[in-house]
Protein backbone atom coordinates (compact mmCIF):
# COMPACT_ATOMS: atom_id res chain seq x y z
CA UNK A 1 0.00 0.00 0.00
CA UNK A 2 2.29 2.32 1.28
CA UNK A 3 4.51 1.95 -2.37
CA UNK A 4 1.12 2.58 -4.44
CA UNK A 5 0.69 5.79 -2.19
CA UNK A 6 4.15 7.08 -3.07
CA UNK A 7 3.95 5.99 -7.03
CA UNK A 8 0.53 8.03 -6.71
CA UNK A 9 2.38 10.68 -5.09
CA UNK A 10 5.05 11.19 -7.84
CA UNK A 11 2.45 10.41 -10.62
CA UNK A 12 0.84 13.69 -9.29
CA UNK A 13 3.66 16.11 -9.04
CA UNK A 14 4.78 14.88 -12.42
CA UNK A 15 1.63 16.10 -13.61
CA UNK A 16 1.20 19.52 -11.96
CA UNK A 17 4.83 19.69 -13.02
CA UNK A 18 4.14 19.33 -16.56
CA UNK A 19 1.29 21.31 -16.78
CA UNK A 20 2.99 24.29 -15.39
CA UNK A 21 5.80 23.99 -18.05
CA UNK A 22 3.58 23.44 -20.91
CA UNK A 23 1.30 26.83 -19.73
CA UNK A 24 4.32 28.09 -19.32
CA UNK A 25 5.75 27.16 -23.03
CA UNK A 26 1.87 27.97 -24.41
CA UNK A 27 2.47 31.84 -23.42
CA UNK A 28 0.31 33.50 -21.42
CA UNK A 29 -3.50 33.46 -22.17
CA UNK A 30 -4.40 36.18 -24.38
CA UNK A 31 -7.83 35.89 -24.21
CA UNK A 32 -7.87 35.97 -20.17
CA UNK A 33 -9.43 39.06 -18.22
CA UNK A 34 -6.06 40.14 -16.95
CA UNK A 35 -3.97 39.61 -19.96
CA UNK A 36 -6.53 42.33 -21.76
CA UNK A 37 -6.66 44.45 -18.94
CA UNK A 38 -2.41 44.77 -18.66
CA UNK A 39 -2.76 45.19 -22.87
CA UNK A 40 -5.25 47.85 -22.62
CA UNK A 41 -3.42 49.90 -19.41
CA UNK A 42 0.40 49.71 -21.40
CA UNK A 43 -1.25 50.71 -24.64
CA UNK A 44 1.29 52.90 -25.92
CA UNK A 45 -1.47 55.49 -26.71
CA UNK A 46 -1.18 58.64 -28.54
CA UNK A 47 -3.73 61.89 -29.47
CA UNK A 48 -5.18 59.93 -32.04
CA UNK A 49 -6.19 56.53 -30.13
CA UNK A 50 -9.56 56.65 -27.92
CA UNK A 51 -8.85 57.69 -24.89
CA UNK A 52 -9.50 54.85 -21.76
CA UNK A 53 -12.62 56.63 -20.49
CA UNK A 54 -14.46 57.04 -24.02
CA UNK A 55 -13.07 53.08 -24.94
CA UNK A 56 -14.66 52.08 -21.95
CA UNK A 57 -17.77 53.92 -22.39
CA UNK A 58 -18.07 52.55 -25.94
CA UNK A 59 -17.25 48.96 -24.48
CA UNK A 60 -20.55 49.45 -21.79
CA UNK A 61 -22.40 50.86 -24.51
CA UNK A 62 -22.52 47.58 -26.85
CA UNK A 63 -22.56 45.34 -24.24
CA UNK A 64 -25.60 47.13 -22.33
CA UNK A 65 -27.28 47.54 -25.33
CA UNK A 66 -26.32 44.03 -26.32
CA UNK A 67 -25.00 44.63 -29.60
CA UNK A 68 -24.56 42.42 -32.53
CA UNK A 69 -23.12 43.96 -35.31
CA UNK A 70 -21.09 46.82 -35.15
CA UNK A 71 -19.11 49.31 -37.91
CA UNK A 72 -15.73 51.73 -36.45
CA UNK A 73 -14.71 54.10 -39.02
CA UNK A 74 -11.46 54.91 -38.64
CA UNK A 75 -9.45 51.79 -36.88
CA UNK A 76 -5.96 53.75 -36.08
CA UNK A 77 -4.12 51.12 -34.06
CA UNK A 78 -7.23 49.06 -32.86
CA UNK A 79 -7.35 50.80 -29.29
CA UNK A 80 -10.83 51.40 -29.52
CA UNK A 81 -11.72 48.54 -31.43
CA UNK A 82 -9.82 45.82 -28.66
CA UNK A 83 -11.89 47.74 -26.01
CA UNK A 84 -15.69 47.48 -28.50
CA UNK A 85 -14.49 43.58 -29.78
CA UNK A 86 -14.54 43.09 -25.67
CA UNK A 87 -17.71 43.96 -25.82
CA UNK A 88 -18.86 42.34 -29.16
CA UNK A 89 -17.74 39.22 -27.63
CA UNK A 90 -19.55 39.01 -24.92
CA UNK A 91 -22.90 39.89 -26.58
CA UNK A 92 -21.39 37.04 -29.23
CA UNK A 93 -21.29 39.84 -31.69
CA UNK A 94 -18.84 41.25 -34.70
CA UNK A 95 -17.14 44.48 -35.38
CA UNK A 96 -15.44 45.74 -38.38
CA UNK A 97 -13.74 48.17 -38.58
CA UNK A 98 -12.68 50.59 -41.41
CA UNK A 99 -9.08 52.15 -41.70
CA UNK A 100 -7.47 53.72 -45.02
CA UNK A 101 -3.56 53.49 -44.04
CA UNK A 102 -2.35 49.97 -44.43
CA UNK A 103 0.04 50.70 -41.94
CA UNK A 104 -2.20 51.12 -39.35
CA UNK A 105 -4.27 48.06 -40.47
CA UNK A 106 -1.38 46.01 -39.99
CA UNK A 107 -1.11 47.47 -36.42
CA UNK A 108 -4.57 47.43 -35.76
CA UNK A 109 -4.84 43.31 -37.01
CA UNK A 110 -1.46 42.81 -34.97
CA UNK A 111 -3.17 43.99 -31.42
CA UNK A 112 -6.31 41.84 -32.25
CA UNK A 113 -4.34 39.42 -32.80
CA UNK A 114 -2.63 39.89 -29.49
CA UNK A 115 -5.81 39.79 -27.27
CA UNK A 116 -7.14 37.26 -29.33
CA UNK A 117 -9.93 39.11 -30.62
CA UNK A 118 -9.05 38.80 -34.50
CA UNK A 119 -12.98 36.38 -34.92
CA UNK A 120 -14.83 38.79 -33.57
CA UNK A 121 -13.47 42.20 -35.02
CA UNK A 122 -12.55 42.32 -38.58
CA UNK A 123 -10.28 44.86 -39.58
CA UNK A 124 -11.24 46.17 -43.34
CA UNK A 125 -8.59 48.30 -45.29
CA UNK A 126 -9.65 50.96 -47.46
CA UNK A 127 -11.66 54.58 -47.68
CA UNK A 128 -14.33 53.77 -45.52
CA UNK A 129 -16.31 56.08 -48.46
CA UNK A 130 -15.96 53.07 -50.87
CA UNK A 131 -15.54 50.24 -48.61
CA UNK A 132 -19.20 51.26 -46.17
CA UNK A 133 -21.03 50.28 -49.47
CA UNK A 134 -19.41 46.92 -49.16
CA UNK A 135 -20.79 46.08 -45.74
CA UNK A 136 -23.93 43.58 -46.22
CA UNK A 137 -26.54 43.21 -43.62
CA UNK A 138 -28.09 45.70 -40.68
CA UNK A 139 -26.26 46.96 -38.52
CA UNK A 140 -26.78 48.22 -34.59
CA UNK A 141 -23.98 50.12 -33.29
CA UNK A 142 -21.66 52.92 -35.21
CA UNK A 143 -18.34 54.65 -33.91
CA UNK A 144 -17.75 57.35 -36.00
CA UNK A 145 -14.61 58.56 -35.39
CA UNK A 146 -12.13 59.57 -38.67
CA UNK A 147 -11.84 62.56 -41.07
CA UNK A 148 -14.01 65.34 -39.08
CA UNK A 149 -15.31 66.72 -42.34
CA UNK A 150 -16.82 63.68 -43.63
CA UNK A 151 -18.91 62.45 -40.71
CA UNK A 152 -22.16 63.31 -42.91
CA UNK A 153 -20.85 61.44 -45.94
CA UNK A 154 -19.94 58.24 -43.72
CA UNK A 155 -23.50 58.09 -41.74
CA UNK A 156 -25.33 58.72 -44.83
CA UNK A 157 -23.52 55.72 -46.41
CA UNK A 158 -24.64 53.62 -42.84
CA UNK A 159 -27.85 54.82 -42.63
CA UNK A 160 -29.76 52.70 -44.34
CA UNK A 161 -28.28 49.87 -42.82
CA UNK A 162 -29.31 50.62 -38.91
CA UNK A 163 -31.77 49.13 -37.11
CA UNK A 164 -34.44 50.58 -35.05
CA UNK A 165 -32.84 50.59 -31.59
CA UNK A 166 -29.43 50.94 -32.99
CA UNK A 167 -26.31 53.54 -31.31
CA UNK A 168 -24.65 55.66 -33.29
CA UNK A 169 -21.44 57.41 -31.43
CA UNK A 170 -19.49 59.77 -32.68
CA UNK A 171 -16.22 61.49 -31.74
CA UNK A 172 -14.82 65.42 -31.28
CA UNK A 173 -18.27 66.37 -31.95
CA UNK A 174 -17.29 69.37 -29.09
CA UNK A 175 -14.08 70.92 -31.03
CA UNK A 176 -14.98 69.58 -34.51
CA UNK A 177 -18.66 70.96 -34.25
CA UNK A 178 -17.33 73.42 -36.98
CA UNK A 179 -16.63 71.07 -39.34
CA UNK A 180 -18.81 67.91 -39.14
CA UNK A 181 -21.95 70.81 -38.70
CA UNK A 182 -23.93 69.06 -41.45
CA UNK A 183 -23.78 65.50 -39.29
CA UNK A 184 -24.52 67.21 -35.90
CA UNK A 185 -27.50 69.41 -37.47
CA UNK A 186 -29.01 66.22 -38.72
CA UNK A 187 -28.65 64.13 -36.18
CA UNK A 188 -30.07 66.44 -33.62
CA UNK A 189 -32.68 67.95 -35.39
CA UNK A 190 -33.99 64.36 -36.26
CA UNK A 191 -37.15 62.64 -35.45
CA UNK A 192 -35.92 59.04 -35.94
CA UNK A 193 -32.69 60.05 -33.29
CA UNK A 194 -32.51 60.63 -29.87
CA UNK A 195 -29.41 62.29 -29.22
CA UNK A 196 -26.92 63.30 -26.34
CA UNK A 197 -23.53 65.11 -25.92
CA UNK A 198 -21.41 63.51 -23.16
CA UNK A 199 -17.88 63.59 -22.24
CA UNK A 200 -16.69 60.42 -20.50
CA UNK A 201 -13.24 61.64 -20.12
CA UNK A 202 -11.59 64.19 -18.35
CA UNK A 203 -8.46 63.56 -20.38
CA UNK A 204 -8.96 65.66 -23.85
CA UNK A 205 -11.28 68.59 -23.95
CA UNK A 206 -13.75 67.15 -25.86
CA UNK A 207 -16.76 64.59 -26.45
CA UNK A 208 -18.79 62.27 -28.14
CA UNK A 209 -22.69 62.75 -29.48
CA UNK A 210 -24.61 59.10 -28.43
CA UNK A 211 -27.66 58.77 -30.69
CA UNK A 212 -30.25 56.26 -30.32
CA UNK A 213 -32.07 55.41 -33.34
CA UNK A 214 -36.18 55.28 -32.68
CA UNK A 215 -37.58 53.96 -35.50
C1 LIG B 1 -8.70 59.31 -34.63
S1 LIG B 1 -8.10 57.94 -35.51
C2 LIG B 1 -9.17 56.64 -34.99
C3 LIG B 1 -8.95 56.19 -33.58
C4 LIG B 1 -9.70 54.91 -33.25
N1 LIG B 1 -11.10 55.03 -33.57
C5 LIG B 1 -9.56 54.51 -31.80
O1 LIG B 1 -10.58 54.24 -31.16
O2 LIG B 1 -8.43 54.45 -31.29
C6 LIG B 1 -8.70 58.25 -37.14
C7 LIG B 1 -8.32 57.18 -38.15
O3 LIG B 1 -9.18 57.33 -39.29
C8 LIG B 1 -8.46 56.94 -40.42
N2 LIG B 1 -9.14 57.45 -41.62
C9 LIG B 1 -9.12 58.72 -42.12
N3 LIG B 1 -9.88 58.80 -43.23
C10 LIG B 1 -10.42 57.58 -43.43
C11 LIG B 1 -11.28 57.03 -44.39
N4 LIG B 1 -11.77 57.79 -45.39
N5 LIG B 1 -11.60 55.73 -44.31
C12 LIG B 1 -11.12 54.96 -43.30
N6 LIG B 1 -10.29 55.42 -42.35
C13 LIG B 1 -9.94 56.70 -42.41
C14 LIG B 1 -7.07 57.52 -40.18
O4 LIG B 1 -6.10 56.90 -40.99
C15 LIG B 1 -6.90 57.26 -38.68
O5 LIG B 1 -6.22 56.04 -38.45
Amino acid sequence: MKGHRRLILVLCVALVGCGTILAYAAGPNKTSREFREQFIKNFRRTGMDTTISDAMMLRILVESARCKRGIEVGSYKGFGAINMGIGFERTGGHLFTLEIDPRRVKDCRENLKTVGLEKTVTCIEGDALKTLATLQGEFDFVFIDAVKQDYFRYFKLIEPKLKPGAVIVADNVIRSAGAMKDFLDYIQKSPNYDTVIIRASLEKRDGMSISYKIK
